[in-house]
């Protein structure tokens, strides 16, 4: 199993003892308020997932990560956490004190922070940085745009965990998703990140990694995304029938990570892969356009990042070329292996929506007449897509 970046897991969470005593004295505070994204920001820093950050960068450690792709003492990073407010909010907060975040999608208390720095987000360099345009049309750039101007940096103290966005049994942390990779004996671990529902073109990626590996960890991304992507629940109730039917189920597992999409593909894609790292993953899997949207990365700009790194992310990424049928071959082939291009069955998402709303299933040469069959039902129940 692989050690987390910066060689230990960070926790921010108060001990459930203390609680009691936190809320009392978090309820002396002034508040600031947290949308979900940043609700869930939170929660990740405080388990761990973004190890070794203990709380939202300053100002000095977001320009160090949107310059240099590292932390100002050289820890690669590549996507900026930050706490947003309103700029007159954040002009009320002084460093040194300390401040009630909360949650108010639930309308209550979520941790603490204690403000080191207040700054303003220089949101166009964050843009051009992260998502590589300025373009609002891209949906990373249209949410930060919408942020508050002002950012609050600090440490944070976890008090109460928001409600689940899915079944407890797929939101588990980086320590319980470790400690089921040591029950089940695994030393190389390849994880998987996806936003959609388990098509064989994912699925021939996961088996050609999963020959290199022990076991894979297929980790859905659960959280805020684009109109048009797909909702948590047919993803995670997918992959239970792929995993039933189609793979050894010794050697692989499903958690969901609970986080927001960026869609900033190649930075993305690094920032996907030290999170895997801080669950235990040895080897990551990049494919074709990896957190891509909209034709506004290269193909094969998120394998082409890594070469910068070297060896310093600890994790070894497994880049792999996009699958799809080929009706010569009768397999599922790549561009790297198959020289018969004409006879490739390119399906795109647009042309799934179509089928769906046709009830149609899409061919067995896309996906399991398994997964096809359950994703014409979701889609009749209108529990497929997410609407905006
Ligand atoms: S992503 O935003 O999470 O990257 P998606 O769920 O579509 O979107 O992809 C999950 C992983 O599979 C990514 O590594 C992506 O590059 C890869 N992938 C998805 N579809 C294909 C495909 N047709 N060919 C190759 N790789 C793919």
């Amino acid at each position: 199993m692989n050690t987390p970046l910066g060689g230990r897991l960070i926790c921010r969470q108060c001990a459930p003892e203390a609680r009691d005593e936190r809320r009392a004295r978090a309820a002396e505070l002034p508040r600031l308020p947290a949308d979900r994204n940043l609700v869930l920001e939170i929660e990740k820093i405080a388990n761990g997932t973004f190890s070794p950050l203990e709380g939202f960068m300053p100002r000095a450690e977001v320009d160090s990560v949107l310059d240099t792709m590292h932390m100002t003492d050289g820890t690669p990073w590549t996507v900026p956490i930050v706490f947003h407010v309103d700029s007159a909010l954040g002009s009320s907060l002084r460093p040194g004190s300390q401040a009630a975040i909360w949650n108010t999608v639930e309308d209550r208390l979520s941790a603490v922070i204690t403000v080191s720095e207040v700054f303003p987000l220089a949101k166009e360099k964050f843009a051009r940085s992260v998502f590589g345009t300025l373009e609002r049309e891209h949906p990373g750039v249209a949410l930060m745009m919408g942020w508050g101007d002002s950012c609050v940096a600090g440490e944070i103290e976890l008090i109460d965990h928001s409600t689940s966005l899915i079944p407890q049994k797929y939101d588990l942390s980086p320590t319980e998703v470790r400690a089921a990779i040591a029950e089940r004996g695994w030393k190389r671990i390849v994880g998987f990140q996806t936003r959609n529902l388990g098509h064989r073109a994912h699925e021939h990626l996961q088996k050609i990694a999963l020959e290199h590996a022990d076991g894979l960890l297929i980790h859905p991304l659960i959280g805020w995304k684009k109109k048009g992507d797909m909702q948590p629940e047919v993803i995670l109730d997918g992959y239970e029938i792929l995993m039933e039917r189609y793979f050894v189920k010794k050697n692989v597992m499903m958690a969901g990570l609970t986080t927001a999409m960026r869609y900033a593909g190649p930075k993305e894609a690094v920032f996907h892969a030290i999170i895997r790292k801080n669950f235990g993953c040895t080897h990551f899997i990049v494919g074709r356009d990896h957190a891509g949207v909209g034709g506004y990365y290269d193909k094969y700009a998120a394998h082409r990042i890594f070469d910068e790194f070297g060896d310093e992310l600890g994790i070894t990424p497994m880049r792999l070329h996009g699958p799809c049928w080929c009706s010569v071959c009768e397999a599922i082939v790549t561009e790297h292996t198959c020289p018969h291009e004409d006879a490739w069955e390119q399906i795109s998402g647009t042309e799934v929506r179509a089928m769906l709303a046709r009830g149609e299933r899409p061919p067995g040469t896309f996906m399991r007449p398994e997964i096809g069959d359950f994703l014409v039902q979701r889609a009749r129940e209108g529990r497929v897509f997410f609407e905006g």
